[in-house]
C-alpha cells in the first residue's frame, strides 16, 4: 500500500500533485511520502510484536535509503538502524536514532570504522569473520572498551532472487560458514574486549517466498542450542532484513510482513533470545517514486524508444538487478502504447525496459517509475556528468526539498591539481 494516487486525473504523492514539484525542482527527481514510510514501520513493528524476549529491535537498513530527512521520519516512529559504513552510522546518529539501536553490518569495516563507531556506542557488531573479531578485539582493548558482538552465520541456503542479492550461500562472500561457527564463537570467547551475546544472518533481499528464511532460520535455531552446549551466553539473534515488496500486477507478490511474522514466532519459539530485524526495502520502497519528464519518442525496429531524462545513473536497479519498475504517466489519457523505455546515458545497458505496455505519453509528459524509494537515490551516481538527482519528502499537503540537485562543480574533480 502506498499514497500515489490518482486524483481528477493527476498523479499525487499524498496531497500534492506531482507537476508541481516537476515544476518547482524539475526532474528527475525522487519524490517520497511520509505517510507511506511510517506507515511500512508501523506495519513490520506490529508484524513482529511480541516474538522473542523483551521488545524486537527493529534496525532499518540504512543503505535502502539513507537520506536525511528519510531516516529522521524512521527515527521519529521509533526505527533503529543496521549501517554499514561509518559515513551511515553518523548520518543516523545525527538523525537521531539512539546507539543502542544501532547495528553494524558488513565484511569489510575497517579499524577506523569500529573506532568510531565503538567509542560512539552501538547495540552490536555483526562480526563476519575471525579475523574481523581479531580486529575488533584489539581495537577495544586499546579503546578499555568492551564491543558487544554477534556472529554473522551464512547457512547456505538459495534464497531464489536474483544472484546479485543473495547473500548466504557458500559462493557469497558474507558471513562465517555454518560448519565452521562453533570454531568461530570459541575463538571470539577467548578474545579480550569482546561480549559475544548473538548469532546473525542475512540470505538475500526481495526475496518472495517465506519458505527459504525459514529454512536458514531452523538452522539458526540448532546452531544457539549448540553453542548454549558450549556454554555460550546467546541472547540475541538478528534475522537480517529481506523481505520484498509487491512491484505491481505483473510481477510475484511476496509474502506479506503478518506472514512472516507469524512465521518468526513459529520458528523462534522457544530460542529464549531478542530478536533483531534489519528491514530495508520493505519500509521504504513503495514510499517512493523516481518522477521523470519524457524528452522524446523516436522510432524504433519493434517499438518506439521512449526517452525519459532519468538514467542508469539515477536508478540503478533495472541495469544491475534486470529489476521490473511500473511505469504510470502522471496524466494518463487513458491510451495505451508500448514502448522501449530508455535515458540519454550512451550504452545500452540504459534501459529501464524493452516492448513495455504502459500508458501512452509523448515528449514533455511526466512519468514515474514506481518502488523506487529503496535503493533508488542511495545508488545513484553522477556517470556521464549526469547532476545527482534531487529528492523530495511529501508529508500531508506540503512538500520540501531534501536534497538538492549536486551542482556539476562540486562533481567535476580539479582541473588545476595542487601537486605535492
Ligand atoms: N541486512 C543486511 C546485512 C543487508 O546486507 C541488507 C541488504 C539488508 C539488511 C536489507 O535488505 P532488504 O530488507 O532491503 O532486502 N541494491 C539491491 C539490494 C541490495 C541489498 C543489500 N543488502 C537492490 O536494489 O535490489
Amino acid at each position: 500500500m502506498d499514497h500515489f494516487d490518482l486524483r481528477d486525473g493527476v498523479l499525487h504523492c499524498e496531497d500534492v500533485p506531482l507537476p508541481l514539484i516537476a515544476d518547482a525542482v524539475g526532474t528527475p527527481t525522487y519524490v517520497y511520502s511520509a505517510a507511506t514510510m511510517v506507515r511500512h514501520a508501523e506495519v513490520m513493528t506490529d508484524a513482529v510484536a511480541g516474538a522473542g524476549n523483551g521488545e524486537p529491535l527493529v534496525a532499518y537498513a540504512a543503505k535502502a535509503n539513507s537520506n536525511a530527512a528519510v531516516l529522521r521520519q524512521l527515527a521519529g516512529v521509533g526505527l533503529g538502524a543496521d549501517v554499514v559504513s561509518v559515513g551511515e552510522y553518523r548520518r543516523v546518529r545525527s538523525a537521531g536514532i539512539a546507539p543502542e539501536k544501532i547495528v553494524f553490518s558488513g565484511v569489510g569495516k575497517t579499524e577506523a570504522e569500529m573506532a568510531e563507531t565503538l567509542a560512539g556506542g552501538l547495540f552490536q557488531f555483526n562480526v563476519e569473520s575471525v579475523e574481523e573479531l581479531r580486529m575488533l578485539s584489539a581495537v577495544a582493548a586499546a579503546q578499555g572498551r568492551v564491543a558487544r558482538v554477534g556472529l554473522r552465520i551464512n547457512p547456505d541456503v538459495e534464497a531464489g532472487t536474483h544472484a546479485k542479492i543473495t547473500t548466504g550461500t557458500a559462493d557469497n562472500k558474507f558471513g562465517i560458514a555454518y560448519q565452521d561457527a562453533l570454531a568461530a564463537y570459541a575463538v571470539a570467547r577467548d578474545l579480550p574486549g569482546l561480549k559475544v551475546q548473538g548469532v546473525t544472518m542475512h540470505i538475500g533481499s526481495q526475496l518472495v517466498s517465506l519458505d527459504p528464511l525459514q529454512a536458514a532460520f531452523a538452522k539458526l535455531g540448532a546452531l544457539i542450542g549448540a553453542l548454549r552446549g558450549d556454554g555460550h551466553a546467546i541472547g540475541v539473534a538478528d534475522l537480517g532484513g529481506g523481505l520484498g515488496v509487491p512491484h505491481g500486477d505483473d510481477q510475484p507478490d511476496p509474502a506479506s510482513p503478518a506472514a512472516y511474522g507469524e512465521m518468526v514466532r513459529r520458528v523462534t519459539a522457544g530460542w529464549d533470545t531478542r530478536l533483531v530485524f534489519e528491514p530495508g526495502r520493505l519500509i521504504v520502497g513503495n514510499a517512493g517514486v523516481l518522477l521523470t519528464r519524457v524528452i522524446r519518442v523516436k522510432p524504433g525496429a519493434r517499438h518506439p524508444w521512449l526517452i525519459v531524462d532519468a538514467a542508469m545513473n539515477d536508478l540503478m536497479r533495472v541495469a544491475l538487478y534486470d529489476a521490473w519498475h511500473e511505469m504510470n504517466a502522471v496524466r494518463p489519457s487513458g491510451a495505451q502504447a508500448t514502448y522501449n523505455v530508455v535515458g540519454p546515458v550512451c550504452e545500452s545497458g540504459d534501459t529501464f525496459a524493452m516492448a513495455r505496455t504502459m500508458d501512452r505519453v509523448g515528449a514533455g509528459d511526466l512519468v514515474v517509475f514506481r518502488t523506487a524509494g529503496a535503493y533508488g537515490a542511495s545508488m545513484s551516481n553522477n556517470y556521464n556528468s549526469r547532476l545527482l538527482t534531487a529528492e523530495v519528502l511529501v508529508d500531508g499537503g506540503r512538500w520540501a526539498l531534501v536534497r538538492r540537485r549536486v551542482d556539476l562543480d562540486d562533481l567535476a574533480g580539479v582541473a588545476d591539481p595542487i601537486w605535492r
